[in-house]
């Protein structure tokens, strides 16, 4: 959801900038940009390069621009305020040419704001909100050097612009008078300051500076930091100053790199027998008959009380909410509630005192899940998080959690984080239920299925070729079904979703006997029904199913680990997952979905690491 980086130090700042946009894409890829000043040389202007299309397009042009500089700003931009065109591209300069911006959020009274700032001058390019504020910060900023203000004038420039914007904002800015200073400032839209040798850097997340530099700060909204190549200092909005709080990069810059796959999305396919692995080491108790987890902050005595669960997430981790209400409620019989987070902020649900809420996040950054998670917690509620990215805002606010592990995803379909969710749902629900009912065997037992989970993940992985092969026949097709039961009912959601996002083909999914309500009507030559089947009691109501598309025609495609009791003929194609237990069947089954919906929209000729329209961390409403 928009992507934002600075640099400054002794290096040339444009393709440090570029390899940091390159690798905050993910954010959003409707057009990039950079603005790069020439250290010490006061009053010059900031180069500016932007271009609506993805930040290769946006290389080609730095190059020929022979930028020279080593502090400045870059933006990648999933458009909200505005169309997608050069114009629009960030950074913005204002009118005047004294401010350079670059801006992640929505400035919600930018019309007014615009209104006012047309009266006193100032003229405007775009249609963004981003261009009010880079003109308000130059008002600010003009007022401020006029009552020959000269320290931090540009700090103070922002602290008074921001006084005046409501809405959300992270925010990169430069001032061609003092072209070596970075000032960023966040209000619901991450930010992180990046502290090297020498050098400083600013982003949206780590990723875009892993590697580089050494510590990192993670801000919190209503911060305000102002950095050189040798100093930083943060304050608050309202000029208190902040003590900063370092800590280590975890994630190596080689994890977000693509190696010898196409695509990060086959990459992270590809990760998951390790990811998998890195989510679970450690959590198991010494007997082997339980979970641990070390961030909870709850005792068991604690957890004890709990007679309700509510989890809250949006797309994919949604999904993994819904297959957690299943793990928990089937294993630690507790009853599980699963809401959007975006709905729930806004109902005002009554929810039972002993009510332990989960978010799930792969990013912890999902606007829409914070607030929901900040809800809760306004309403009392111990809040616990399923989260991948190590401080990002959910898990700096929670009272505690579990990190997934699961390292940098990239491609913006999720896929290992996903399953490393699903894993530590699992694991929940394992942990709850020897707190109550479960026997000791029946522990051991689960722990040693899901320790058998990589293995089996790496069997299911090699059959990638068939799925290949599937997928290369119905790719032409126009619309899917998905159908599971019980918990495979949300991996087939995720299985529509997947094909959804990335392939653009109308895919739906169903609880299997849901499919004769409405859906049925959907089914003809053309509509491929894939259907999750698998041993156990729901295999009969499975087949029926699949007889129902049959009559009508409909191509099938089974997923299951019994192949020896699908009739003969039954099914158009076949996917063979091996025999395991019950609770890690989900993430088994989710497997062979992923793989189907990139090979096909590889052969639809799609952009798979970034689908149209979407971006992977959605940070505004
Ligand atoms: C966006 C992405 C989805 C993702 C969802 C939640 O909509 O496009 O792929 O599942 O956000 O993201 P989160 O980071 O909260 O898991």
């Amino acid at each position: 959801m928009c992507g934002i980086i600075g640099y400054t130090g002794k290096q040339e700042a444009g393709p440090i900038l570029l390899d940091g946009l390159q690798r905050l894409e993910y954010r959003g890829y409707d057009s990039a940009g950079l603005a790069v000043c020439r250290g010490g040389s006061a009053h010059a202007s900031p180069q500016v390069v932007k271009k609506a299309g993805r930040v290769e397009v946006l290389s080609r042009l730095v190059k020929e621009a022979h930028l020279r500089g080593s502090c400045g700003i870059g933006h990648t931009r999933w458009a909200t305020h505005g169309r997608v065109s050069d114009n629009n591209a960030h950074p913005h300069v204002s009118s005047d040419g004294a401010i350079v911006l670059a801006h992640n959020g929505v400035i919600e009274n930018f019309l007014q704001l615009r209104q006012s700032l047309e009266k006193l001058g100032y003229t405007f390019q775009s249609e963004t909100d981003t261009e009010v504020l880079a003109n308000l910060i130059a008002l600010h900023y003009a007022r401020l050097k006029e009552g020959n203000g000269t320290h931090n004038v540009l700090e103070e420039a922002v602290r008074q612009s921001l006084a005046e914007v409501e809405g959300t904002y992270g925010i990169a800015v430069l001032s061609v008078d003092d072209p070596e200073t970075i000032i960023g400032a966040r209000k619901g839209s991450p930010l992180v300051l990046g502290v090297g040798n020498g050098e400083k850097m600013l982003a949206s997340d780590v990723t875009a500076f892993a590697g580089r530099m050494q510590s990192v700060v993670y801000l919190d909204d209503g911060q305000i930091v102002r950095m050189d190549r040798d100093n930083f200092s943060i304050s608050t909005l309202s000029n208190e100053s902040v003590a900063p709080v370092l800590s280590k990069i975890t994630w190596r810059s080689e994890d977000a790199e693509l190696g010898d796959f196409p695509h990060y999305m086959l990459k992270e396919i590809f990760d998951q027998p390790a990811s998998l692995e890195n989510a679970m080491r450690g959590r198991f108790s010494q007997d082997g008959s339980t979970a641990q987890f070390g961030g909870l902050n709850m005792g068991p005595r604690e957890l004890r009380q709990v007679d309700r669960i509510l989890f809250l997430g949006c797309g994919t981790a949604w999904h993994a909410c819904l297959i957690a209400k299943h793990m928990i409620e089937k294993y630690a019989r507790i009853p599980v509630d699963v809401d959007y987070a975006s709905e729930f902020r806004y109902r005002n649900s009554p929810l039972e005192k002993n009510t332990l809420v989960f978010t799930v996040s792969q990013s912890g950054e999902t606007l829409d899940t914070l607030e929901a998670q900040r809800e809760a917690k306004r309403k009392g509620y111990r809040v616990l998080s399923i989260l991948n990215v190590v401080g990002s805002t959910m898990a700096r606010e929670n009272d505690g959690g579990i990190y997934q592990h699961s390292g940098p995803e990239i491609g913006v379909a999720s896929t290992k984080a996903f399953t490393a969710q699903v894993l530590v749902a699992t694991m929940i629900a394992l942990y709850f239920g020897r707190m109550r009912d479960m026997s000791f065997a029946d522990g051991r037992e689960m722990v040693d299925a899901v320790r058998e989970l990589p293995g089996l993940v790496k069997q299911v992985l090699a059959g990638a070729a068939n799925i290949e092969k599937i997928a290369r026949k119905y790719a032409a097709m126009n619309d899917f079904l998905f159908l599971g039961r019980l918990e495979m009912f949300p991996v087939a959601l995720e299985g529509a979703l997947k094909l959804k996002e990335i392939s653009y083909i109308h895919a739906e999914g169903y609880p299997a006997a849901e499919m004769k309500h409405g859906p049925i009507a959907l089914i003809c030559g053309k509509c491929p029904t894939v259907v999750i089947a698998m041993k156990g009691e729901m295999l009969k109501k499975c087949l029926s199913s699949i007889q129902e598309v049959k009559a009508r025609k409909g191509p099938v495609i089974v997923i299951t680990n019994c192949p020896g009791d699908i009739p003969a003929g039954l099914a158009d194609e076949t996917i063979v997952l091996p025999p395991s237990h019950e609770c890690v069947q989900p993430i088994l089954a989710t497997i062979p979905l992923q793989l189907l919906s990139y090979y096909i929209a590889v052969a639809r000729g799609c952009d798979v690491d970034k689908p149209r329209n979407l971006a992977k961390s959605v940070t505004v409403e």
